[in-house]
């Protein structure tokens, strides 16, 4: 394994029955907490899509830390791709539905130029409901989704068979 995943391996915490009956739910926090575990993952989703993408798109919420530091380090455009009701102006919607609930995506309208390659990022894949809405949003944009990058993916859940066929890549899988 990548030395990124080493450390998320070692870091990652496990809740059962969190936020509900039945979800065991996986917490990044204490891989965000450590200064080279973080580095080493922003590094390695930069670098596994590397002169693939001009812009990264991240997903509220946990997802914008990764963007913001990946678009950093490859010197990329950010976007951010909110919750429902939180972004003005000209807004695109995709409904979806989560492991624990439903809920809505906006992207705004004209901020790339038509065609601009994005890579998608975000914590954890799970039923992959959020990545799919997401896509959709990038296409809708005008832009093509060139790749998508995640710290953790939950494998049971299938969320990578609702993926389109951009590259995928997990730095770690349960
Ligand atoms: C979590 C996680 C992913 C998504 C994965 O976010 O950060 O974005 O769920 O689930 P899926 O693959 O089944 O769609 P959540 O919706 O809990 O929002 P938060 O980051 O605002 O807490
Ligand atoms: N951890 C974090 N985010 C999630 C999870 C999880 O286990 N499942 C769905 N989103």
């Amino acid at each position: 394994p990548s030395s990124a995943a080493s450390h998320v391996e070692a870091l990652l915490a496990s809740y059962p029955d969190f936020p509900q009956p039945g979800i065991v739910f996986r917490d990044l926090n204490p891989v965000f907490a450590d200064a080279l575990a973080f580095r080493a993952i922003v590094d390695d989703l930069a670098d596994q899509h590397r002169g693939q993408f001009d812009a990264v798109a991240g997903i509220e919420a946990r997802g914008f830390l990764l963007a913001a530091a990946v678009g950093y380090a490859a010197q990329a455009s950010v976007l951010a791709v909110r919750k429902g009701g939180k972004l003005p102006g000209t807004v695109l919607t995709e409904e979806y539905d989560l492991e624990y609930g439903s809920a809505r995506l906006e992207l705004e309208v004209g901020q790339l130029p038509a065609g601009t390659r994005v890579l998608i990022l975000d914590d954890v894949l799970a039923t992959g409901g959020t990545i799919a809405a997401t896509s959709r949003l990038i296409e809708r944009a005008g832009y093509t989704v060139s790749g998508v990058g995640v710290v953790l993916e939950l494998t049971d859940l299938h969320g990578r068979e609702r993926l389109g066929t951009a590259p995928m890549h997990a730095i770690m899988s349960l």
